[in-house]
């Protein structure tokens, strides 16, 4: 029974402001009001009528609801009576088929079968609020849980001819039937935005995971460099003291030259004494070669002789050679070449400087 005071909400117009990303959802939810094109959505010319858009109330308001950067607008305007479309919950074989009637084609009604509930209707019917003609200014609008099109008024809003198809179009436009493809879609765009979600924090993981490496490398390049610059370099030398034998190895005077190449020290016999020279010459560090025949030491870079005592005597060099401390370690005979004795310095002839034999 109708009350003298109840009124409900009725669409008198409704639009699309700029900013649509073509999520397909206003189309789903309320197809014969809404098209999506390839870069934006409209509103269908039939849907600027306001004897069409009424019926569809309830689809637009779950449609606006349902847009995901509110870009879909309405206005409504308050009419008396209540909703025509409540208490519309008949079965759905029976909705179809007064919805062919009410085509006045007679057509057979089309068996859309029924899927799950449609999360966002679900929780429209749960929370049971919109937001009506918000960019309009209009009044907030209470939707009733069975908040339904009639068969009727959707009936009507089609043309004679309307094929079973589009009646059926008409009722999931009116929220009437959710068909099961409109949730198996979105279960698969679910399914692909998390699988999008873990191949980008897989990536994301990979390029922190190279860093990290690059990181390491860098540090570890850098630390041993610091290792090198900061602990010094140590170079082996040669033993300075050496063994050269006994003196039973230079029984004659001359020059003894077995020790050249591997110590830089000549070993010179002459009468009872045996000293130990040094090959390098003093001018400008070159070794000389000792030629028997002429009995001298001569330096193949500039010339300069030596005597077989190491006196200079011809050539740029200042002095003469150096002699090395020579003693007896038990019958070997100790050369040591870090300590050096200097003619020019009266040094020759002190202990160390020849071995007496
Ligand atoms: Fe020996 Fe110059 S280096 S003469």
């Amino acid at each position: 029974m109708m009350s003298e005071t109840e009124t409900h909400q009725e669409v008198v117009k409704v639009w699309i402001e700029p900013g649509c990303i073509v999520c397909d959802s206003c189309e789903t939810d309320s197809p014969l009001v809404f098209e999506v094109l390839e870069e934006t959505c409209i509103v269908r010319s039939e849907a600027t009528k306001t004897d069409f858009t009424k019926p569809l109330t309830p689809s637009i308001i779950v449609a606006a609801e349902g847009c995901p950067v509110d870009v879909i607008k309405f206005e409504t305007i308050e009419v008396a009576g209540p909703e025509p479309w409540a208490g519309q919950e008949e079965t759905e074989a029976g909705v179809l088929a007064a919805a062919g009637a009410a085509a006045g084609g007679g057509k057979p009604a089309v068996a859309i079968p029924e899927g799950p509930p449609n999360p966002k209707w679900a929780g429209l019917l749960s929370t049971s609020h919109t937001s009506g003609s918000r960019s309009a200014g209009g009044p907030e609008v209470r939707v009733r849980p069975a908040a339904k099109a009639t068969v009727e008024l959707i009936g009507s809003a089609l043309p004679p001819d309307a094929s079973p198809d589009v009646l059926a179009a008409a009722m999931v436009g009116a929220g009437y039937i959710r068909p099961k493809s409109s949730v198996a879609e979105r279960i698969r765009q679910d399914a692909l935005t998390r699988r999008s979600a873990v191949a980008v924090v897989a990536g994301i993981g990979a390029v922190m995971a190279t860093a990290w490496g690059l990181l390491v490398a860098t540090a570890a390049v850098w630390a041993g460099a610091l290792q090198s610059f900061m602990v010094p370099r140590l170079t082996k030398e040669p033993p300075s003291s050496f063994r050269a034998g006994k003196v039973s190895d230079y029984p004659s005077n001359g020059v003894y030259t077995q020790f050249k190449g591997s110590n830089q020290v000549w070993i010179i016999r002459k009468d009872s004494k045996i000293f130990a020279l040094s090959t390098i010459c003093t001018h400008l560090g070159c070794i000389p070669n000792w030629w028997p025949n002429d009995n001298k030491f001569k330096c193949p870079c500039h010339g300069s002789g030596f005597y077989m005592s190491g006196v200079n005597f011809e050539g740029p060099a200042p002095r003469p050679l150096e002699r090395l401390k020579i003693s007896l370690d038990g019958e070997f005979i100790l050369v040591d070449k870090s300590t050096k004795f200097r003619s020019e310095l009266g040094q020759w002839g002190l202990p160390g400087s020849e071995l007496l034999v």
